[in-house]
């Protein structure tokens, strides 16, 4: 595998590789790999003759009071992984060579609708920030594929509707979320958590597994079930941000007859904030 820190780097290799006829994946992240992110590699693998992975903590996606400073970064481990899972390049710039020098207002993707609901609405400039670094790295990488976690289900949609709306002559996979055993999201901000923090954190996927049970059993009250899964979470001492049922298709509410949904949570519990969703059909 070989580390890259440029971009002029990065397009080399794939010139090369594209000389040669052969088919691209990309899987962007922010380090601080776990068994999540190595599920995409996995998948980006597939019916590609090579894969690129990203390490770039990227600012812009980060509000004035979050956690962009201690973000946990561990480039060497995330080295080692990235090589063990047969990655062939791992592009890993730095702020300057993604944003250039003292550049205060870079061009940015506002993807609409989409980005003002749920996370949107208590991040703000996140997705905007997210779409354009994408966007950013899919024109240096320019690869056959993107994958990415089902997990950060919004930001999927997201990058779908910005890769529809722009051409982007991209196939965007989305793969599932990998769990710790008690059903907790794997996620590089779990290390943000106490143990006493950690053994409620679960409460989240049980709260969405009951969520999803009640629809899948013909329940129809939407916003009970809203209400009684952020009480569940609020029971276990989470601060609640929202939980969520949605059209998997655009994330508006869903009417009578809509049969895709996705129940979507956040909470804060100290200082993590936590994501996580289930999918449902209704009967
Ligand atoms: P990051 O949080 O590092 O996640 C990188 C990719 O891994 C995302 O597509 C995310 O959905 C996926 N992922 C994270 N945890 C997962 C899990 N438990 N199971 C399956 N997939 C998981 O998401 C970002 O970085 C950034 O916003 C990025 C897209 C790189 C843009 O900066």
């Amino acid at each position: 595998m070989q580390t890259v820190t440029t971009i002029a780097g990065v397009r080399a290799c794939v010139r090369a590789w594209r000389q040669a006829g052969e088919r691209i994946a990309f899987v962007p992240t922010m380090g601080n790999l776990h068994a999540g992110h190595i599920s995409l590699m996995e998948l980006a693998r597939q019916g590609h003759d090579r894969f690129i992975a990203s390490i770039f903590v990227n600012p812009m996606q980060f509000g004035p009071n979050e956690d962009f400073a201690h973000y946990p970064r561990t480039p060497a481990r995330d080295a080692q992984m990235l090589q063990d899972a047969g990655c062939d390049v791992m592009f890993m710039p730095d702020v300057a060579e993604m944003y250039g020098e003292g550049a205060t207002a870079p061009t940015r993707i506002d993807v609409p609708e989409l980005t003002t609901t749920l996370c949107g609405e208590f991040r703000p400039g996140h997705f905007e920030g997210v779409a354009t670094v994408v966007a950013k790295l899919f024109n240096i990488v320019l690869p056959d594929t993107a994958v990415f976690g089902e997990k950060d289900f919004q930001q999927l949609a997201v990058i779908r509707r910005m890769v529809a709306d722009l051409c982007f002559p991209v196939t965007v996979v989305g793969a599932p979320t990998v769990r710790e055993a008690d059903g907790l999201a794997m996620s590089s901000r779990n290390q943000y958590l106490t143990a006493e923090e950690r053994r409620i954190a679960p409460g989240i996927h049980r709260a969405l597994l009951a969520a999803t049970a009640a629809i899948r059993s013909g329940a129809a009250d939407v916003a009970a079930i809203e209400r009684s899964g952020a009480a569940s979470l609020a029971a276990h001492g989470m601060q609640v941000d929202y939980f969520a049922v949605r059209r998997r298709v655009d994330l508006t509410h869903p009417g009578a007859g809509d049969r895709e949904l996705v129940v979507l949570a956040a909470a804060r519990i100290g200082k993590a904030r936590l994501i996580d969703n289930l999918q449902v059909d209704r009967p």
